[in-house]
């Protein structure tokens, strides 16, 4: 560090230090200071005492995270004294310190005791793990974090939240209120919502010349010209990553590749299967065409945590993730104020269109707990719209209370949050979840491991197709 620049780290450690720029402040001064990458990270190794760990190493919970919370009004206190647990997040989820912040406010307010555990680390584990102990009927979680995909396959072991949370459920979008809702049973309420989106490096597009791409076409051109380019320095460098490992994620990618190019939604909303056919054929093989070009070889192994390690190194392009990759970009030194997002691109031929799948995750109480007052105590806090302000603007988690998107602390710390509205309330494609019911995670799953194999070049486009559309017809009766 010299000169200017060793000024202002200087400056920048003191005020992190001593707690008057939070960590993600420091950053994002320091980047616009023009403070060296080494030196932000030397900062964060050196002088991080806010983020230590205890002597034990029991993490220490970052006193930063949550601080813009502000507890709703209204929580009951006639059950302080009770506790519950809730399965939350996944252990590589960044969202971990935020949440603990968070859970430490309601204690407080309501005096309910949550132990915060951590949820397998992919969707599918998640359903497997969730199945095992329904099936036992176990009393050991009281909360669980369910996926919008699954209240067809959840709600025989939900409370039926209609009730005990109206007024609740009625401030979130009606569209996933009603995906939540099973023969009159509303199984969870909407905690985030999610949309894929596209991530670009907007310091190397300029450096490179090149515009965000809006077709997947435009953007494997790209991705290639500043891959060719970056490897003269970083021989780490990819133009593209995405989830290629055969899970959930994969299915989300494929719905996208498929449906921007015209090729139809899986299974359509009457139940005729519809993936055997050219633009969804010419999807896949374009798609196979990234792997070892412009992905590593290795992304037919990747979930969202590896597309996640590999962006916010400094490796990438361009990446395909949730929007909670923008947070987190912002805490990594290497890429920090260079992160932008759009839609995910145009196949090409006729009905080609932006496709950008729906994802999120609820909240549900187990019909199996021995303490569904706190539980839902829980809830109402989890998903009222303070909480969802602070998550969106700290944690880029998307509301799902319209006017949460018009926050002004969303807006300043999550700009794309408000600019892509339209996508997030009602423009992302739905996984055929409502149409297939509590068969869905078999369809996905027959989906997602044909697709795979297209990746891995075991199969060509053509042959899993018409082998999607056999096993798929055969589980969901199309
Ligand atoms: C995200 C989405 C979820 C999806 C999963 C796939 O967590 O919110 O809906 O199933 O990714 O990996």
């Amino acid at each position: 560090m010299q000169g200017k620049n060793s000024t202002n780290a200087t400056r920048l450690v003191a005020d992190y230090v001593s707690g008057r720029l939070t960590r993600r402040e420091m950053i994002r001064k320091a980047v616009a200071a023009g403070v060296s990458v080494p030196a932000i990270a030397a900062i964060l190794a050196g002088a991080s005492p806010r983020r230590a760990f205890a002597q034990d190493a029991t993490p220490i919970p970052d006193p930063d995270a949550a601080s813009t919370l502000v507890v709703p009004s209204g929580l009951r206190t006639d059950l302080s004294g009770s506790s519950i647990t809730a399965v939350l997040a996944d252990p590589t989820d960044p969202n971990g310190p935020f949440l603990e912040g968070a859970i430490a406010k309601f204690t407080e307010a309501t005096g309910i005791a949550v132990e915060f555990q951590r949820g397998e680390r992919t969707a599918d584990a998640r359903l497997q793990a969730y199945r095992q102990q329904f099936a036992g009927q176990s009393a050991d979680i009281d909360v669980y974090q369910i996926d919008v995909i699954w209240p067809g396959v959840v709600a025989e072991h939900a409370v039926n939240l209609a009730e005990p949370l109206a007024d609740l459920a009625a401030q979130h979008f009606e569209a996933i209120v009603q995906n939540n809702t099973v023969e009159d049973v509303l199984v969870g309420i909407p905690w985030f919502t999610d949309a894929g989106l596209l991530y670009f490096r907007t310091d190397l597009l300029e450096k490179h010349g090149v515009t965000a791409p809006t077709t997947w076409d435009e953007l494997t051109t790209s991705a290639q010209a500043i891959q060719d380019a970056e490897r003269a320095d970083n021989p780490d460098f990819y133009g593209y990553a995405f989830q290629g490992r055969a899970y959930e994620g994969l299915t989300c990618n494929g719905l996208e590749w498929q449906v921007s190019n015209g090729g139809g939604f899986i299974v359509e909303s009457d139940g005729t299967v519809s993936i055997n056919n050219p633009q969804a054929i010419e999807a896949f093989d374009r798609a196979r065409s990234w792997v070892g070009t412009i992905a590593p070889e290795g992304v037919t192994t990747y979930a969202e945590q590896e597309t996640l390690n590999l962006w916010t190194a400094g490796n990438l392009a361009f990446a395909r993730n949730w929007p909670y990759m923008f947070a987190a970009s912002q805490e990594a030194p290497a890429v920090a104020g260079k992160v932008d997002v759009s839609p995910l691109p145009m196949g090409t031929g006729d009905a080609a269109r932006n496709a950008d799948t729906l994802g999120g995750w609820q909240l549900m109480v187990s019909k199996y707990s021995e303490n569904q007052e706190p539980a839902i105590e829980f809830i109402k806090f989890m998903c009222s719209p303070e909480f969802q302000t602070a998550f969106a603007a700290e944690q880029s988690m998307l509301p799902t209370i319209a006017a949460v998107y018009d926050a002004q602390e969303v807006a300043e710390a999550s700009e794309f949050i408000p600019r892509l509205k339209d996508v997030f309330q009602g423009g992302a494609v739905a996984r055929p979840s409502s149409v297939t019911g509590d068969l869905y995670p078999e369809v996905s799953q027959a989906y997602s491991q044909q697709l795979n194999q297209v990746l891995t070049g075991d199969k060509d486009g053509a042959t899993a197709a018409a082998d999607m559309e056999a096993e798929i017809s055969a589980i969901a009766g199309g």
